[in-house]
């Protein structure tokens, strides 16, 4: 399997998109709408959450979710924030309160801002999904260092960065979420970096459900198999998925929503009773 590089992609898509989107799209512009609007009362929960990388993909797909379930929604990206522009814009074309930031969740100081800006529209966080991955694909003797140490730095210390936060902010009663992957379990070649990365969530997650004790807050790790997004598909020919199609037992790959709706479901009032745990969530792959 070839190396990849899933940042890339999205990096040449943004400087498209967004000399089309040019100056029209601003981060402050949504932001004073979806102040204005929850000044006005949300209709929905109250409550808010914090989706990171969720411009696309499955982190798309949960941000709408929990708008529609009547979260107030912070979406984030890192690079594409024509997308995230456009997520916020689908969740309140939907009727919901959405805005969106770029912050790179590996620095500390942009995590800090995003928790900080989302509280000033929104008055406070509820949920936090630490969502942002990245994938990079090798096998040990061909892994470079700049690829694993950007993984790294993503994937563990930018979650790090969101699940401190989150920590410290999070509301009683919340719910805190990390995307783990089913790699953890199926550990395939070329793997082994990014399945150590998504085994950290595991661990991050089991260890803060304790330390959030008797606070009704819930964490936990979601991990996922393999599901339809530009992290999976990309760089893969479709000989190759049609393989890994075959390997599951539903004969399909998973859809975003599919995650997006076990994140819902555990944020409902019957699901504080399961923290700590890693949820996988793959159709049965594994
Ligand atoms: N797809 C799968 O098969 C699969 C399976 C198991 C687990 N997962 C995990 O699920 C999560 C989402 O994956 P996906 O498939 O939806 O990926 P994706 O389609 O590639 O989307 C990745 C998202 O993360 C954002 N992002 C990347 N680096 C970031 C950074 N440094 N700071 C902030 N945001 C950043 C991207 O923002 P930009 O758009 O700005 O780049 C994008 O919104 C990841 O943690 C991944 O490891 C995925």
């Amino acid at each position: 399997m070839s190396e990849q590089d899933n940042s890339e992609p999205a990096k040449n898509n943004v400087s498209r998109r967004t000399l089309l989107a040019a100056a029209a799209i601003a981060p402050a512009a949504v932001t004073l709408r979806a102040t204005a609007a929850s000044a006005q009362g949300n209709a929905g929960t109250g409550k808010t959450a914090i989706v990171t990388g969720s411009s696309r993909g499955i982190g798309a797909a949960i941000a709408k979710r929990l708008a529609r379930d009547g979260y107030n929604v912070t979406v984030n990206c890192v690079v594409n924030r024509d997308l995230a522009a456009a997520v916020a814009k689908d969740i309140e074309a939907a009727g919901g309160h959405a805005i969106w930031e770029q912050a790179d969740v590996s620095e500390t100081a942009a995590v800090q801002r995003l928790f900080e800006k989302t509280e000033e529209a929104f008055g406070g966080v509820d949920v936090v999904v630490s969502n942002a991955g990245i994938m990079r694909l090798a096998p040990f003797r061909e892994m470079k260092d700049e690829d694993f140490d950007r993984m790294l730095a993503v994937n563990v210390k930018g979650s790090f960065n969101v699940l401190r936060e989150a920590s410290r902010r999070v509301r009683d009663n919340g719910r805190i979420f990390a995307l783990s992957s089913s790699i953890t379990q199926l550990r395939s070649p070329t793997y082994g970096p990014y399945a150590a990365s998504k085994a950290a969530q595991e661990l991050y997650t089991n260890i803060l459900a304790k330390e959030l004790a008797g606070r009704k807050i819930s964490v936990n790790a979601i991990a996922p198999g393999l599901v339809n997004t530009p992290l999976f598909t990309d760089g893969k020919t479709p000989e190759m998925i049609a393989g890994f199609v075959q390997r599951t037992p539903h004969g399909r790959l998973g859809e975003p929503e599919d995650i997006a709706r076990v994140v819902s479901t555990l944020c409902s009032d019957d699901g504080w009773w399961v923290s700590g745990q890693t949820i996988f969530v793959n159709g049965g792959i594994v």
